[in-house]
C-alpha cells in the first residue's frame, strides 16, 4: 500500500489543509501531560514551512459531541506547537467561522495556524460533505498526517479528500513503514507480545499475527481466559467465560501454524483491583479464590526475556499487567527494558503500551512507537483505514 506523500507533489507556495492528531492527554488545568503526538507532527509542518506553504492545521481533541466546550479547546496545543516549532502558531477562535477564515486569508508563506477543535461541529463525525467542502476551502492540497485518527471516516480525515488532492505527511508515511512494510517482511525470529484485558478485543489481531510471527507471548488480563481454557482456576481474575472455546481454538491454530504461543507461568496477584493492595506471586496452577491476577510473575519475565533476546523483530500491543498501578507495572517495565536493549527492530503498537513505555522513560530507545491507539490496532488487524485509503496511490 504505497501512498503519495508531501515529497511527491509540488507544494511550493501552496495553501495546505493539514489534518493532525493532536488528541493529547491533558490534566484538569488543560496542561498537556504527554506531547508525543505534537512532537511527531513537527517534521511535516517544518517541511511545509520550508516549501513556503500557507499552513492550516486541524485536529480534534476528545469527544465534545458537536458543541463548543472550553475544556476541549485546542488553544493549549497551539502554545505547545509554537514551542516545538520555534515560531508562532496562530490559534483560530472557531473552525469554519469568521475568525478562522480571516486568519487563513491573511496567512503569509511559511505561516502556520490551527483551527479550533473540528469536533465542535457534529458534521465532522457525520462526515458531512458540505462541512468537508468548507474545510477543503482552506487548502489547495490536503495533507493527512493524523495516523491516530486514520480509522475514522470523518470530514477532516476522509471527506476533504473528495475535494482536494490528498497526500500523506511524514508521520503517516513512517507509521505505514513500520506497522506495514516491516511487519510484512520481518527479519526473523519475529516475536509479538500481546497484552490487554480482554481476548475479545484482540481476536482479530491475534488471528492476523498468527499468520506472520514465530513466537507469540501473551500477557495481561486476557491470559486468564486462556488459563481457564487449560483447566486452571483463576480466582477473581478477569475472565471471559464465553471466549474459552475461542481461546482453545487460537491455541490450536498457533500449533497448526507452528507458532510458539506462550502463556504466563506465574502471576502477581492482588487482593483487590487497587494501586495499594496486598499482593502475592504464585504459579499459574495455584491462583486461590479471592485473589486476582494483575501482572505477570518473575518466572514469566525470565521466560519471555529469553524469547525476546533471540528476536530480530518485535511488535508489542497491550501491557502485560495493570501498568497504571506501579505495584503491577513490573512485568511491563521489565519487558520494555529488555526491548530497549535488543539489537532488533522494536515496534510499540500505540495506546496504553506506548504510554507505559513513555512512562518508563524508554520510548526513545525503541525503533518506532506508534501514535495510534485504535488506529494501530485496526491496522494490525489488517483492516483498511479510511484516512489512508483516501490518499492518492503512488
Ligand atoms: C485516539 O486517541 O485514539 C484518536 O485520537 C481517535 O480518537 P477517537 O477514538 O475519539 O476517535
Amino acid at each position: 500500500m504505497s501512498k503519495k506523500t508531501i515529497r511527491d507533489i509540488d507544494l511550493s507556495g501552496k495553501r495546505v489543509f493539514v489534518r493532525c492528531d493532536f488528541n493529547v492527554p491533558m490534566d484538569e488545568n488543560q496542561n498537556i501531560t504527554d506531547n508525543r503526538r505534537i512532537v511527531a507532527a513537527i517534521p511535516t509542518i517544518k517541511y511545509l514551512i520550508e516549501q513556503g506553504c500557507k499552513i492550516v492545521l486541524s485536529s480534534h481533541l476528545g469527544r465534545p459531541k458537536g458543541e463548543f466546550k472550553k475544556e476541549f479547546s485546542l488553544a493549549p496545543v497551539a502554545v505547545e506547537l509554537s514551542k516545538q516549532l520555534g515560531q508562532e502558531v496562530l490559534m483560530a477562535k472557531d473552525v469554519i467561522g469568521e475568525d478562522a477564515k480571516r486568519l487563513a486569508e491573511n496567512l503569509q508563506p511559511g505561516q502556520v495556524m490551527l483551527l479550533e477543535n473540528v469536533r465542535f461541529h457534529k458534521e465532522e463525525t457525520d462526515n458531512d460533505p458540505e462541512f468537508a467542502k468548507q474545510l477543503a476551502n482552506f487548502g489547495e492540497v490536503f495533507v493527512n498526517d493524523a495516523f491516530g485518527t486514520a480509522h475514522r471516516a470523518h470530514a477532516s480525515t476522509e471527506g476533504v479528500a473528495h475535494y482536494l488532492p490528498a497526500v500523506s505527511g511524514f508521520l503517516i508515511e513512517k507509521e505505514l513503514k513500520f506497522l506495514g512494510e516491516t511487519l510484512e517482511n520481518p527479519e526473523r525470529p519475529f516475536v509479538s507480545i500481546l497484552g490487554g484485558s480482554k481476548v475479545s478485543d484482540k481476536i482479530a489481531v491475534i488471528d492476523s499475527l498468527l499468520e506472520k510471527v514465530d513466537v507469540l507471548l501473551i500477557g495481561g488480563g486476557m491470559a486468564y481466559t486462556f488459563f481457564k481454557a487449560l483447566g486452571y482456576s483463576v480466582g477473581n481474575s478477569i475472565c471471559e467465560d464465553d471466549k474459552i472455546d475461542l481461546a482453545k481454538e487460537l491455541m490450536e491454530k498457533a500449533k497448526a501454524k507452528n507458532v510458539k504461543m506462550l502463556l504466563p507461568i506465574d502471576n502477581k496477584l492482588g487482593k483487590e483491583f487497587s494501586a495499594n493492595t496486598e499482593t502475592m506471586v504464585v504459579d499459574r496452577d495455584s491462583i486461590p479464590e479471592g485473589w486476582e491476577g494483575l501482572d505477570i510473575g518473575p518466572k514469566t519475565i525470565e521466560l519471555y526475556t529469553e524469547e525476546l533476546k533471540k528476536a530480530k523483530t518485535v511488535i508489542w500491543n497491550g501491557t502485560v499487567g495493570v501498568a497504571e498501578f506501579d505495584l503491577f507495572a513490573t512485568g511491563t517495565n521489565s519487558l520494555a527494558k529488555v526491548l530497549s536493549e535488543l539489537d532488533a527492530t522494536t515496534i510499540i503498537g500505540g495506546g496504553d503500551t506506548a504510554a507505559a513505555v513513555q512512562k518508563a522513560g524508554l520510548a526513545d530507545k525503541m525503533t518506532h512507537v506508534s501514535t495510534g491507539g485504535g488506529a494501530s490496532l485496526e491496522f494490525l488487524e489488517g483492516k483498511k483505514l479510511p484516512g489512508i485509503e483516501c490518499l492518492i496511490d503512488k
